[in-house]
């Protein structure tokens, strides 16, 4: 029997549309988690409506990896830019995605204040003992996006007529940046391109199983260059991911 490829998208913007492409589909629910389980050119394939954020994410793709046993996982959706040379429905291929909410902040007794400038990327799988006393914690766990779905990706390429579309580094926390030199300051310390609520949640857990992982964002807002926000940027991403899955199939 075939294993499924589960799509994964945060809001109804971004999984509906790609359910909606799908054919013979059964809708199944798991607490608030939405699967719609049908076919794309024959092969099964799964949408999951994961809800927004780091906790719902991990939950999702734990019980979607016991339950359907997929063969590999994608997760997309929109972002924000921390690259000033990406704009608005540019997308962003998760050759390396990062928790970058994960963070030790500096030694301070009391009335010495907060530094947030000073605080140092934290990394929770560097070992079992306490990440707060660990040096070799003191440092950002980047997930590398799966070979195959990468070059599926980048074959279809030229279908995408948005924007461009290029690889890079998604960073993920339940923050949303609207500082400028926070987010220089991101892209300087873990390289991201663009940040979110959900890659890395899901490329943790997809590890944890070894089920291969990549992350697919579309900028729909960049703070760093002025690019304003735009809601259809979901419904595009959607398009060029359906054009990504068709050729994994085909590739595999
Ligand atoms: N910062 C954080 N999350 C963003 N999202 C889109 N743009 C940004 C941004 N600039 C996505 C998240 C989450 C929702 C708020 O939108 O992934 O699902």
């Amino acid at each position: 029997k075939q294993r499924p490829i589960l799509i994964q998208g945060p809001m109804p913007i971004e999984a509906e549309n790609f359910a909606k492409k799908l054919k013979h589909v059964k809708v199944e629910k798991s607490g608030t988690f939405v699967f719609y389980k049908g076919k794309l050119n024959n092969y099964p394939v799964i949408v999951v409506k994961t809800g927004k954020g780091m906790e719902n994410t991990a939950a999702a793709t734990a019980i979607a990896i016991e339950k359907y046993k997929p063969k590999a996982i994608i997760n997309q959706g929109t972002s924000g830019g921390h690259d000033a040379r990406l704009n608005v429905f540019d997308i962003v291929l998760g050759e390396r995605t990062v928790n970058i909410g994960s963070l030790k902040t500096g030694d301070k007794a009391e009335n010495e204040g907060m530094d947030p400038t000073a605080w140092k990327p934290m990394d929770l799988m560097a070992s079992e003992g306490s990440a707060g006393e660990d040096p070799n914690a003191e440092k950002p766990r980047f997930y590398e996006g799966d070979k195959n779905l990468l070059a599926a990706a980048e074959a279809v390429k030229q279908s995408y007529s948005k924007g461009k579309v290029v690889k890079g580094t998604i960073g993920s926390a339940d923050v949303w940046n609207n500082e400028v030199d926070r987010i220089k300051w991101f892209h300087k310390t873990y390289g991201t391109s663009v940040e979110e609520m959900e890659g890395a949640s899901a490329a943790q857990i997809a590890k944890a199983y070894d089920v291969p992982f990549l992350g697919i964002r579309v900028l729909s807002n960049n703070k760093v260059n002025g690019g304003k926000y735009s809601p259809d940027t979901a419904a595009a991403c959607q398009e060029y991911v359906y054009e990504v899955v068709k050729q994994y199939i085909k590739a595999s």
